[in-house]
């Protein structure tokens, strides 16, 4: 990849081309726990290289604002939270959820016009099962989020979590859609105490057997169908893993396939949303169409997949103390020596650097769905660039989608089952026709 390519793909900051596909999407950027309640402290956050602040006012009201005041640039996120808005604490300017200024106390009153032309960025925002998601582009062309099935569940159903990355963006997201990587870096020994690799284990059985897949991949309205296909000598079947990526950031892993021909659920995925260019928060989705047990909520827990994380989302295993890498660990127990799937995942995307230079690599046949990526990225930055919206933006009922694992017969075609077995639950709308 071209060093100009490279940078257009991982530059999100205001007016960048990448930046302006992203602000056109609607983004989760808090937890709903993180965010206090009416007239309680506002939080300060940072996405797409901007510092901005998010508050409840006295009336439950959702503000998010440009986190720092227009009069001298104080940060608001210490601001007074009262009476309907959000008060600086240097000369006291308050501003409302919209971004006006609606009192400016320390001007005398001649000057009190001044207050009318002055205009805080604000960002319409919308709670959504769990997480609170802002849009960031032209107010004139905000669209409606995007049906997710995740997103639109009642919290029994759905549970969510983020993990800081110091990285770009893209590459993470690269680890998200590459469905190679799991019969090496996620692979554990039958030595492994909490070894998957039993004999019923389908998924275990094929990512291990057929460790160089083929690869497919389905433009589609919202983004890609990354298909991996693992046939072995001996068996019949063909086992096949759907893994979803929807612009500009989220994708769904394929379930583990344990046992029988067919799994299809809105069970897990990812969301890589830019911090600026080097540094990421990683969401992870876990829903289902039943109340989550135990279980599926534990795999969000310090003792579950993403690992022992801080108040702050930063992980106990970090590229500072190597992510606690093994010898005897990866000698006896898994492929990589590192505790911890989402650990594993940081590691090696962490190692890349900040920012992955894309002039080095080598791309081979296993790397479709990655180089697939880059194009449509890259396609929709082109495409705003002269003039042209992205269509997926503003076609919110296409993502109501789930990913996919299947066995089929050699005979049978993935492509006649896979509209049904991709399709999510049923939308308010159609429900009502
Ligand atoms: S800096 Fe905020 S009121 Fe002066
Ligand atoms: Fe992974």
């Amino acid at each position: 990849m071209k060093k100009e390519l490279n940078e257009r793909l991982t530059q999100v900051g205001p007016g960048t081309p990448m930046g302006e596909v992203f602000r056109r999407f609607w983004l989760p950027v808090l937890l709903d726990s993180e965010l206090n309640g009416p007239d309680e402290e506002a939080v300060p956050f940072r996405i797409l290289g901007e510092d901005l602040v998010a508050f409840r006012d006295t009336e439950g009201r959702l503000g998010v604002l440009d986190a720092n005041c227009p009069h001298r640039l104080a940060s608001l996120s210490y601001g007074r939270n009262e009476e309907c808005g959000l008060r600086c604490i240097y000369h006291g300017w308050k501003f409302d959820v919209d971004g006006n200024c609606v009192d400016m106390p320390s001007e005398p009153n001649a000057n009190q016009k001044m207050k009318d032309k002055i205009k805080l960025t604000s960002y319409p925002a919308v709670e959504r099962s769990g997480a609170i998601w802002i849009y960031m582009g032209p107010k004139n062309k905000t669209p409606a989020p995007p049906e997710y099935e995740w997103a639109r569940f009642p919290k029994d159903r759905m549970a969510a979590i983020k993990r800081f990355q110091p990285c770009n963006y893209a590459q993470a997201l690269e680890g998200g859609i590459d469905s190679a990587h799991i019969s090496f870096l996620h692979r554990d020994f039958p030595a492994a105490k909490k070894s998957n690799s039993g004999p019923d284990n389908v998924h275990a059985k094929f990512a291990v057997g057929c460790r160089n897949p083929e690869f497919s991949v389905n433009e589609t309205d919202y983004g890609l169908q990354i298909i991996a296909k693992r046939a072995l000598d001996d068996i019949d079947d063909v086992y096949y893993r759907v893994t979803q990526f929807m612009v500009p950031c989220f994708q769904m892993i394929p379930p583990i396939l344990v046992e029988g021909r067919l799994k299809t659920s809105p069970v897990t995925g990812n969301v890589w949303v830019p911090i600026d260019d080097e540094n990421t928060w990683n969401w992870g989705f876990s829903s289902d169409v039943e109340p989550l047990t135990e279980r599926q909520r534990g795999v969000m827990g310090p003792e579950g997949i993403w690992g022992d994380l801080d108040d702050t989302y930063h992980a106990h295993q970090n590229a500072a103390n190597r992510y606690e890498f093994d010898l005897e660990r990866q000698r006896k127990y898994n492929f990589s020596g590192i505790a911890g799937v989402r650990n594993q995942d940081a590691a090696v995307v962490e190692s890349m650097g900040p920012i992955v230079d894309r002039t080095k690599e080598h791309l081979g046949h296993s790397d479709s769905g990655i180089a697939m990526f880059r194009r449509l990225m890259l396609k929709m930055a082109d495409d705003l660039e002269n003039g042209k919206e992205p269509e997926a933006a503003s076609q919110s009922e296409s993502f109501n989608i789930r990913s996919v694992s299947v066995i089929l017969g050699q005979a049978e075609d993935l492509h006649d089952v896979l509209p049904d077995l991709a399709a999510g639950e049923p939308l308010k709308s159609e429900a009502a026709e």
